[in-house]
């Protein structure tokens, strides 16, 4: 009876949409790779055929600083996009400030308190009511591997990162980069973020979502910063400032064995026609299956004038929740439905082991946000933290006793 009724809503919006009531939608975005752009697309196709003009707003740089850099002029300005790509607890900041339209009576009419995870519905809450439309979840720990490069080496998938050293050692060796990296503050803080996982979800609550003192004065931090300066020996000499797609491109052409990043990696194999398991391989970050850091996408929506507009914001809105787009959206960018109870036959076997882990990890307690893709603390607290892991990746005098110290000051600084 339900399904009967919503279906009818959304045929009377489209119809509204095209017999005058069609309006246009600024959504700013920073989805510009190969995967990224073709997921995006979809989103623009179905607000087309519903009738709506698509103004994209989208400024390149992975991770999303130079977006949130614009995003803030233009809302200086007083004229803010309709949407934009906001995340976390960044979506409070921007409540916070009075910027954000209430979207209660969309996700009323399509149910979003019963379709979601209360992880992610909670997420796009400002205030007790929602504001903005997760499009899917992503898993930050990843690794991803070029199997042909580990035969060539003799090198085995590590599933430690003491174990990791040993084996880049023999990639290195037979002539190929370990790791594929490009030194970017938050590609920096991304590889960071798994070794510290790999100490235990407990370690990363403390460190991340705590930021409790004693955590990231520990001797497990100091641990940490080591590994984490262990890899310069395993990136090629043009890391830095490399985009992370490009560093993706390193694995597929068999250049490089590994990356360590969020399954928008995976976008990137789908758009070169690569499939898992034959032509690249996925496995959890070094030590660190258990856990699920998670990165919840969401285009967060802002007050705008005018009938027409508010009315294509709020199909905007919808459209994100419905199942057909969470699948064709999910497949192209590597991430999971953020829509529970969706069809998975189309989906690959690394995002089946997502979605697997997805639901374990929440009943164990090992899914935890993402610090590096800003889940898990404030814009404020992300950029210290940002500033002393890329400082120190950078620094070869640095000691990890140091930027131990560095890292607590510059987080109570910021607090
Ligand atoms: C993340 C974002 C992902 C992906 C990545 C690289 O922060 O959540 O969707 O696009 O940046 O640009």
């Amino acid at each position: 009876m339900k399904k009967i009724a919503f279906g009818l809503s959304a045929v009377a919006l489209s119809i509204a949409a095209s017999t005058g009531h069609a309006g246009e939608v600024e959504v700013l975005h920073w989805w510009t790779s190969g995967g990224e752009a073709a997921a995006i697309n979809v989103l623009k196709e179905e607000m087309v055929d519903a009738g709506h003009t698509w103004k994209d707003f989208a400024v390149a740089g992975g991770g999303g600083e130079s977006a949130m850099t614009v995003l803030k002029s233009r809302a200086i300005a007083g004229n803010p996009p309709s949407a934009a790509q906001i995340k976390g607890p960044t979506i409070q900041e921007w409540g916070d400030l009075g910027f954000l339209t209430n979207l209660d009576d969309v996700a009323k009419a399509s149910q979003w308190d019963q379709v979601l995870p209360r992880v992610v519905s909670d997420t796009m809450k400002y205030d007790g009511h929602y504001v903005a439309a997760p499009v899917n979840v992503h898993r930050v720990n990843w690794m991803w591997a070029n199997p042909e490069v580990f035969r060539k080496s003799g090198a085995s998938i590590p599933t430690s990162w003491e174990q990791f050293i040993v084996e880049a050692k023999k990639i290195k060796a037979a002539g190929f980069t370990p790791l594929a990296h490009g030194g970017q503050a938050w590609q920096d803080a991304t590889l960071f973020e798994a070794i510290a996982l790999s100490k235990g979800s407990k370690f990363y609550r403390d460190a991340f979502i705590d930021l409790t003192e004693d955590t990231l004065r520990s001797k497990d931090m100091v641990n940490v910063f080591d590994t984490f300066k262990q890899m310069r020996e395993f990136v090629d000499p043009g890391f830095s400032g490399r985009d992370w797609n490009i560093a993706t491109s390193m694995v597929i052409n068999g250049d490089a064995a590994i990356q360590i990043m969020g399954d928008w990696a995976k976008g990137e194999f789908t758009a070169a026609g690569k499939k898992a398991g034959i032509d690249y391989v996925c496995f959890p970050a070094p030590g660190t299956s258990d856990a699920f850091t998670f990165n919840i996408d969401s285009l967060a929506m802002f007050q705008v004038d005018g009938k027409e507009k508010q009315a294509a914001q709020k199909d905007l809105a919808r459209l994100i929740l419905e199942p057909k787009f969470q699948e064709t959206f999910n497949l192209n960018k590597g991430s999971i439905p953020t829509r529970l109870n969706m069809p998975r036959d189309k989906f690959d076997t690394c995002a089946h082991s997502a979605m697997d882990s997805f639901l374990a990890s929440s009943a164990t307690g090992n899914l935890v946000p993402s610090m590096a893709h800003g889940m898990a603390v404030n814009s404020m607290v992300q950029g210290a933290i940002f500033d002393v892991v890329t400082n120190f990746f950078n620094d070869e005098s640095m000691t990890s006793e140091e930027a131990v110290d560095k890292l607590a000051r510059a987080i109570k600084a910021s607090m």
